[in-house]
């Protein structure tokens, strides 16, 4: 009796590792590559929703405090930076990107979660859709929140974006942005309000949504993104300045001559409604393409702009660009990637309407 319970209890336990490795071995390996924001934030008291700290917890801390992440993903964690992201520069696009780049390169790294500040993470999102070469998922997450608060939303958004990285369904979508139980597509999404959990939106809808580990999709990026992409993060080792004005009543033409003056090879005209121009500003614009600044019309407008190239302005005759339906500082993103390619103004309109 004895013999046998004890080959009973042997058979139990060889099953028992077997199945854990086998699932082991089929899970997914996700880096998280931590860079601060309010998904790091601390705040004194669990009542401040909206006053705290960011850029605090680090990333170790993070995973450590959400341990269904491994009922998902094989996790583990890079601390690339602890900043608020309203800091982010140039140089933290690039650093990161390289990271990324090489990260996705790797047999062992099935998706990547960038933690982020919410307030540029859009345009880093962006960022990485334009030059990171590869069909597996990159995901980029923050919180409006901070973890001390009550209802805080980094957890769960952490988790969606670690489980939409490990998603072999995710591929191939381009660069993902999980945030308040949606999956927006990084080109499109935008931090529409400064202070709710629903704050990020993107003007043509969401690409799907993540409930308890499970995504649904119901609709697919159009433009060009990551593994289709002509730019290649490996082949750019700095972005050229492109700078932004923003229009309204009374604007001067002060700002643009400034920029211009410092050195923007490109200046981002944030328009008021379809990217239109005072006539005050025309001749200073028309006096910069003139020295070789490339002029871009975007929209300011909040829920997402559509400028038309010849409609508010004769854009063909002034050799100006369109930013299509970026909004100023997705413009930004995309005229500093292609200028560091072409400064021919075809190729460079052509690309703004392609990406
Ligand atoms: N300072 C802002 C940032 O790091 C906080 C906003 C946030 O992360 O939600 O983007």
């Amino acid at each position: 009796m004895m013999k046998q319970s004890l080959r009973h209890w042997l058979a139990t336990v060889i099953a028992t590792l077997t199945v854990s490795v086998c699932v082991a071995a089929d899970q997914a390996n996700v880096v998280i590559l931590a860079t601060g924001g309010t998904i790091a934030g601390a705040g004194a008291d669990a009542t401040n929703s909206a006053t705290y700290q960011a850029a605090k917890v680090p990333v170790d801390k993070l995973i450590a405090g959400i341990p269904q992440l491994a009922n998902v993903a094989a996790v583990r964690g890079e601390q690339v930076f602890q900043i608020a992201s309203e800091s982010f520069t140039n140089d933290h696009l690039l650093t990161l990107g390289k990271r990324v780049a090489a990260l996705v390169k790797q047999k062992d790294v099935d998706g990547v979660v960038i933690t982020h500040g919410t307030d540029t993470l859009e345009e880093t999102a962006y960022f990485l859709n334009l030059v990171v070469r590869t069909t597996k998922p990159i995901v980029v997450v923050g919180s409006m929140r901070p973890g001390t608060a009550m209802s805080a939303d980094g957890m769960l958004n952490l988790f969606n974006a670690v489980s939409v990285a490990a998603s072999l369904d995710a591929r191939g979508k381009g660069v993902l942005v999980t945030m308040n139980d949606e999956i927006n597509s990084g080109r499109d999404v935008a931090k529409m309000v400064n202070i709710k959990t629903d704050a990020f939106r993107s003007p043509w809808g969401a690409l799907g949504m993540i409930v308890e580990g499970r995504n649904y999709w119901f609709r697919l990026p159009a433009k060009r993104h990551t593994a289709n992409s002509e730019f290649d993060i490996e082949q750019i080792d700095r972005l050229p300045t492109v700078d932004i004005v923003y229009g309204y009543g009374n604007v001067p033409d002060t700002a643009y001559r400034a920029f211009a003056a410092a050195g923007a090879q490109a200046i981002v005209h944030a328009g008021t409604g379809n990217g239109s121009v005072s006539n005050t500003v025309v001749p200073v614009l028309q006096e910069l393409r003139g020295k070789g600044v490339h002029i871009i019309r975007s929209s300011h407008v909040n829920a997402g702009g559509f400028v038309l190239r010849n409609a508010e302005q004769p854009d063909d005759k002034y050799d100006w660009l369109v930013a299509h339906d970026l909004n100023p500082q997705k413009a930004r993103i995309l005229a500093a990637v292609a200028l560091s390619k072409t400064r021919d103004s075809k190729e460079l309109q052509r690309i703004f309407w392609e990406y």
